[in-house]
């Protein structure tokens, strides 16, 4: 299902110790049809469906949703928003005045409760939901976090929000296959079924000693061993932003500790071309990219015929714009390489829901295989910690100055 192109001579590694994935995609058919039930009473009535989460539990379903709903519009005129990844005064600011006239649902989002964000964010919407819809915020507010313990899960109970629950063994950045990414991909309008059938077959498909997952792993490990220290995702369709992000993330909160790693870095072309493209193809030689393509992108145009042909463009009327794209896919990849720029290809034929879990799956077993060759532990994040102690002293410290 995936053309993956192998680039170097595989070493040899021991891969058959990789913890199985098997929980990765863990959703049973009554817990997607339960959440299915709660996107269509949302979409009947919601305008807006405002996240609330940070990192692994918002990266994912964005992923998705950006790369499957239209550029100018809604796929089912069920806005998508986003919030408590960030803690910008002005942002929460400018967008409660945009939720004002329209019709809002929320799902808030932690695994543990309690991460600053969301947290700060959740306790500035929930105030406004409350003078907004009063005894009708039960009904707007969904709670997604663990099924026992945190703050979080303290405040659903209290409020009576329904909840959907995090498994205990799926860390952030793994759970998209988990109502944390499909609730809001089902509100969004996007077919979950196929998106998680994708992600059980890559889960069949990768599972063997040899498959594609594994020789990526590999290709990048032999990479790193050989002194490249980035690794560039690229593609050339910017509905696929949001899963350069996504895949940052998994892979730079999975490898990066013990200070080891490659650093995941991402282009969106061909914009880029026009800005760190001179850096890929001649500055210092220490990334390899991964270049991503989905054969079949259902929306395209053609090029028309100019009778001044003023612009000279003539040679490409009635070509379209697609096959353009992907032929400067082409071109980049030889100049690249050319350049001394390696080039990993991994091909999917089509942009659709299905496809985008088979190759988001596909990434996270490649991900655990690759933090299992570079003998860091792929779950856990201990360095995310350092930034939230000190900002937690440095606020202390503020609160009792503030008070002296
Ligand atoms: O991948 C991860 O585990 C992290 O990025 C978390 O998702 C992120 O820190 C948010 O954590 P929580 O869901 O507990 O608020």
């Amino acid at each position: 299902m995936i053309n993956f192109q192998p680039l170097t001579d595989l070493p040899t590694m021991k891969i058959s110790e990789n913890p199985s994935m098997q929980h990765y995609n863990p959703v049973t058919m009554q817990e997607l049809f339960s959440i299915q039930n709660v996107a269509n009473q949302i979409n009947s009535k919601a305008k807006i469906f405002l996240v609330i989460g940070v990192g692994g539990s918002f990266l994912g379903a964005r992923a998705v949703i950006d790369a499957l709903t239209p550029y100018f519009h809604t796929n089912n005129g069920v806005e998508i928003l986003y919030a408590g990844n960030n803690m910008s005064g002005a942002y929460l600011k400018q967008l409660l005045s945009y939720l004002d006239t329209k019709d809002v649902y929320v799902n808030v989002i932690s695994k543990s409760g309690s991460t600053m964000e969301p947290a700060l964010a959740f306790r500035v919407v929930k105030k406004y939901m409350e003078q907004r819809y009063g005894k009708e915020t039960r009904k707007r507010i969904i709670v997604t976090t663990d099924s026992e313990k945190g703050i979080l899960k303290q405040i659903a109970i209290k409020e009576g929000y329904r909840q959907f629950t995090v498994p205990s063994d799926v860390g952030g950045r793994y759970s998209v296959f988990t109502p944390v990414g499909l609730l809001p991909i089902a509100v969004a309008g996007i077919d979950i079924e196929a998106f998680v059938r994708g992600g059980r077959q890559a889960e069949l498909d990768f599972s063997s000693e040899s498959n594609s997952a594994v020789d990526y792993a590999c290709n990048r490990y032999a990479l790193y061993k050989q002194g490249y220290s980035v690794e560039l995702l690229a593609s050339f369709e910017p509905r696929l932003n949001k899963l350069h992000e996504w895949w940052k993330q998994l892979f730079g909160e999975s490898e990066g500790k013990e200070h080891k790693g490659l650093y995941p870095s991402t282009v969106n072309y061909s914009t880029d071309l026009h800005a760190i493209g001179q850096f890929i193809q001649d500055g210092s030689r220490i990334m390899f990219e991964t270049l991503i393509h989905f054969d079949n992108i259902e929306e395209d145009i053609e090029i028309p015929f100019s009778p001044e042909n003023i612009d000279g463009l003539n040679y490409l009327a009635g070509r379209s714009m697609n096959e353009v794209n992907a032929t400067s896919k082409d071109g980049v990849a030889l100049a690249h390489e050319e350049g001394g720029v390696p080039v990993i290809r991994i091909e999917l034929p089509k942009l659709d829901a299905y496809h985008v879990g088979y190759l988001m799956m596909f990434f996270m077993k490649a991900c655990v295989i690759s933090a299992n060759l570079l003998e860091v532990n792929p779950f856990d994040q201990p360095g995310v910690e350092a930034y939230k102690n000190k900002m937690l002293e440095l606020l202390k410290e503020d609160v009792v100055k503030v008070r002296a």
